[in-house]
This record gives structure tokens, sequence and C-alpha cells, in this order.
């Protein structure tokens, strides 16, 4: 039902005729704002995730300012609120930790606030998600302007992209390849202007998922920061979420289970990061839609990996633009989308990708030419990951996607690195390096640890990967055979904690498993001897957040913010 401006939420604050009616209309005119700005017109947040600490997000002050002339001329009121910036590389121990945070700020900005509807400004990991979650659990019409990818670059006539290539330089420095003068050189390169990581990375993912979950304009996600496009797009935000208000558009009425298996595909075609199996589940989550790994694992094994992107790729998101982008990308999905699913266009997905083209075959995959044989996601189970673990095939080596191999365990990071640069480390290239307490109570915060380093000695004999398993994790930058989420995690007694150095470890894709050699009469043996660790945090949020994370096959939302239960409306005396 269309929204009469009467209905306007906002008027509770500037209609009253009463004294908190006056003090409220007083307060903005005390800014230099008239009276009939905010009485008459629909009120929209602009929640900005800038910071100066924050460079995926430094251009979203400008942003901001086109998002405000798309909401005046459209007759709407613009306000701008900062909100937790979640800056990827420098927030630690991790921004994972802090998802939920900016979830729960992000909420209580809207409630507490005369507002009527909100443009969220993000994009770097964790703030898409935060941002979006936050917004469908206030309920208010909401628009996600993605902060877009940063400018491709080159490294001595190569491709390098943001995050995955840090990684690779890094053994290769290891490895005595690149000398102490390169590596320098290459701390300028690669990052080339604002912008989040260029790569088919977690930022990349799932802006893109916001949009096939129809929470942007169309095509808004692949436009790089730096393309005069972009301030046009953040201005189109501005001009269109005022029109959602009017047609209570609500995130509520967009996110179907149909437009989350839509996400799915989409982070299938692309070869997205893993860290979106937590991201989805959690949002699936505060939309009150029934999702789970399996539905992600079935949309795996459907979707082939089109996008020829950086890591199971070698393109970047500059590249994916001209190409077509996400558009082009859904448009050659097709049927494989739910097609009928209402977007924040007000118009089902299928009129909004009519005329998407795809403009380079090679960037964007036919269904019959995909990218890597294998899909961007597998969920194992068995006797180490009962309730499921994720694995990135397309990114993984194919001999280790079938391997047995003697455990190699480690309980902590500074362990794990001084091990790995101890070349009289009992290691060989079959050996299944094991990272565990370092899931979403045991880290705490499930930081992206999973692409456990590889030992010195072996990188000097060319080895580049190996079996790795963890319950953190892992940058949807990088690559390798990375077994990543295990759950339950080691740090509330799941079965990873019981695995020994020397045990053998057996996996096998095609089939999903992942299991230990060892019987249950033993594996009940470690557990009545096994101890859960310490825990230092006894106050503050992170104590808050281990006492109610959930485990990563439920999305690692808190328990209390899940559901769709409603929230009161704030009183106003
Ligand atoms: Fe922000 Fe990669 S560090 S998107």
């Amino acid at each position: 039902m269309p929204r009469a401006p009467e209905d306007l939420r906002s008027r509770r604050w500037f209609a009253a005729h009463d004294m908190r009616g006056f003090a409220h209309r007083q307060r903005m005119q005390q800014m230099g704002l008239r009276r009939e700005d905010v009485m008459n017109r629909p009120i929209v947040a602009i929640v900005n995730t800038w910071s100066d600490l924050s460079p995926c997000h430094a251009h979203l002050r400008e942003r901001a300012e086109a998002v405000k002339r798309g909401v005046l001329l459209a007759g709407g009121m613009p306000f701008e609120l900062p909100a937790m910036s979640l800056g990827e590389v420098m927030v630690k121990p991790t921004t994972m930790l802090y998802r939920n945070f900016l979830a729960m700020e992000v909420e209580e900005l809207l409630r507490s606030l005369p507002i009527d509807g909100a443009v969220l400004l993000g994009g770097c990991d964790k703030t898409t998600p935060g941002l979006l979650m936050g917004a469908v659990s206030m309920g208010v019409p909401a628009l996600f302007c993605p902060a877009g990818p940063m400018l491709n670059d080159r490294h001595q006539g190569r491709t390098v992209g943001a995050g995955t290539h840090t990684r690779m330089f890094w053994d290769d420095k290891q490895a005595g390849k690149i000398d102490e003068a390169e590596w320098v050189k290459l701390e300028s390169r690669m990052t080339r202007s604002p912008g989040t990581c260029n790569t088919m990375g977690t930022a990349s993912t799932m802006t893109a998922i916001a949009e096939a979950l129809g929470l942007t304009l169309p095509g808004a996600s692949s436009i790089p920061a730096m393309d005069a496009a972009h301030p046009r797009m953040a201005a189109d935000c501005g001009e269109r979420i005022v029109a959602m208000i009017g047609e209570d558009l609500t995130p509520q009425r967009i996110l179907t289970r149909g437009a989350f298996l839509n996400a799915a595909a989409v982070q299938m075609a692309l070869g997205g990061s893993t860290n979106a199996a937590v991201h989805i589940l959690a949002m699936a989550g505060r939309a009150g839609v029934e999702l789970t790994l399996d539905d992600l694992d079935a949309a795996a094994r459907r979707v082939p990996v089109l996008a020829n992107l950086f890591p199971s790729g070698d393109k970047l998101m500059e590249d994916f633009y001209y190409a077509g982008g996400l558009p082009a990308l859904m448009a050659r999905l097709g049927n494989l989308l739910s097609l009928g699913e209402i977007t924040a266009t007000g118009r089902p997905l299928r009129e909004q990708l009519q005329g998407a083209e795809v403009g380079d075959d090679d960037i964007i995959r036919p269904l019959d030419k995909p990218v890597s044989p294998h899909g961007a996601l597998a969920v194992l189970r068995g006797n180490l990951a009962p309730e499921g673990a994720v694995i990135k095939p397309s990114a993984a080596s194919e001999n280790l996607l079938r391997h047995s191999g003697r455990a190699l365990v480690f309980d902590n990071q500074p362990q794990l690195q001084a091990a790995m640069l101890d070349d009289s480390l009992d290691v060989d290239e079959n050996t299944v390096l094991v990272l565990r307490y370092a899931g979403p109570v045991g880290a705490p915060g499930m930081p992206e640890w999973g692409n456990l380093p590889l030992p010195r000695k072996l990188l000097r004999c060319g080895v580049r990967d190996m079996l790795r398993l963890s319950d953190a994790r892992m940058s949807g930058t990088h690559y390798g055979s990375c077994v990543l989420h295990i759950s339950p995690e080691a740090a509330v007694g799941g079965p990873l904690a019981l695995v020994q150095t020397g045990d053998v470890i057996d996996i096998d894709v095609a089939a999903r498993t992942l299991n230990m050699r060892v019987d249950d009469a033993e594996l009940a043996r470690r557990r009545a001897a096994w101890v859960a660790p310490a825990q230092p945090f006894r106050r503050g949020y992170t104590h808050l957040y281990q006492q109610h994370v959930t485990q990563a096959h439920l999305g690692c939302d808190f328990d209390f913010l899940q559901g769709t239960a409603p929230t009161p409306e704030p009183v106003i005396f």
C-alpha cells in the first residue's frame, strides 16, 4: 500500500502540536532549516560508514553529497548519520567481531531518530551485511549504495589485484624470488584509488549479493568507485529512496526466499567469497527466511563459475564492469534465477535485466564454458565437521580435492607462525595443516586466518598449496585448498578440538566429506579429557559477543537479533 504523507514515521516527531513537537522543530531551525523542510517531506537517513581509517570508503563523504542532491530533487529531506566504519585491514582482531555491532547500531539509529527511509553507504567486507542486517531488522525502506571497487593495477606488465597477490608475493619473498626493493615497491602498488578490493573478494561478493537480493539500483555494485557513473548512481539512490518511501517498499517486501536463492546463485556464478556463506545466512535470519548451508551447496552444484575474476580467474572488477557487470552476468544466468522477484526498483527482476548484454565472453563466460569445472563452494560434513564446513573448490588445487594426509595441529596463531619459519619442522606437501580455536567464540570473531601460511622450507622447494583446515574464515581475495568455518568450532567443544597431530584426515570434496580416522571410542576418551580454554574477556562488547554469537553454520549473528519479532516504536514524550 502506498504511504500517505500524513502517515510518515517522521511526522510523529515533527508534526505533533505539543511541547515535544515544538522542541523537535525548534532544534531543526537551530541548524538553519526551515519549519517546512521537516514537516512535510520524507526524512531520509544517509548512513555513512566513511572514516579516515577506511581507505575503501575514502570517497563516501562526496558520495553522501550526491545522495543528498537526489533526495532534495525528489522532494525529500536528507540527514547524514555516521556509523561504525569497518575498514577490513585496519580493524583488529577482525571486522567480523564488529559486523553485529554495526548491524545493531544501524537498526537503533534508524529506530531512535525521525527516519522514514535510508540510503546505506558502504562496501568493505563486513560493512555491507552489517548495514543490511540492521536496516532489515528496523524495516523502513532502505537502499544500499555500494562504495564500488578500486581501479585496476599492473605490476611489471602483470595484472595484480588487491589481496589476491599479497599472499602470492609474500610466498615469493619467503622463497627468495622477490627482493626487499621490489617488496617495498609493491606496497605502493595494487591499491591505486579509493574503493573496495578489485578482486572477487568478500567486498565485491557482498555488494553483488546486495544487488542480487534486490536492495540496490540495477548495476550499482559493479561501478568502479572513481568512475563518473558512481556519483550519478549515488544521486539516483537519493531520488529512488524518496519514491520507495512513498511506495512503502520495505526490505521485508523484497527479501523472499527466491531473492536469497538468487543471491546464492550469483555468489556461485561470480566464484564469490566463502565469507558470503556466513553473511547470507545471517541476513536470511533477519528477514525470517529459511535458508541453510545445504541451499548454498545446492546452488553451487547448479551454477558454474562464469566470472573470470581473481581469485578463481585472472581479471579484475574494472574489467567486469566493462564486460557488462552484474546485470550482464545475471541475464546470462537467465532461468537459473527466480526472475519474478521484486527489487528496489519496484519492478520484477526480469524487467530490469532486459537489454543487459555481455560485452566480453572471456570475462563473463557462457554457461557451457565456465571458468572452473568446480563450483565456488562445497559444504563438507563428517566426524570433523558434523554441522558443516566450507571450501572453495574453484580456488583450490585439483589434486587436493580428494586427499588423505597426516594432521599437524596448532592451537593458536603465534605457535603456527613460528612453526612455519622452522626449517626443522616435520612436514611435507601431503601434511594437513590444522588451526583451531579461531572460530566465532574462540578467536574471538572468527578472523580470516584460514589461509594458513605454508612452511618456509616447502615454499623454497616450490610448494604453493597444501590442504589446510580451520574453524576460521579466509579472505575472499585469497586462494588455496582451505577448509573453513568448521562447525561446531573447537572453542565450544566441536570435534576439531579432539584432533591430534599424526591423525589421518580424509577429504573428498565430490562426496562432500571431511573425516579424521579416529574411532568413536578414542574420540570419547579424548572428549572426556578435553578442557575448554579460559576466556580472558570478562566485560564489554567482546564478552557480549562470546555469550551470544551463533556458530558459523547459522551465520554468526547474535541469538537475540535473529528473527522478525516486532520491536515497539520509541515512545515520544
Ligand atoms: Fe576493504 Fe578489501 S579491504 S574491500
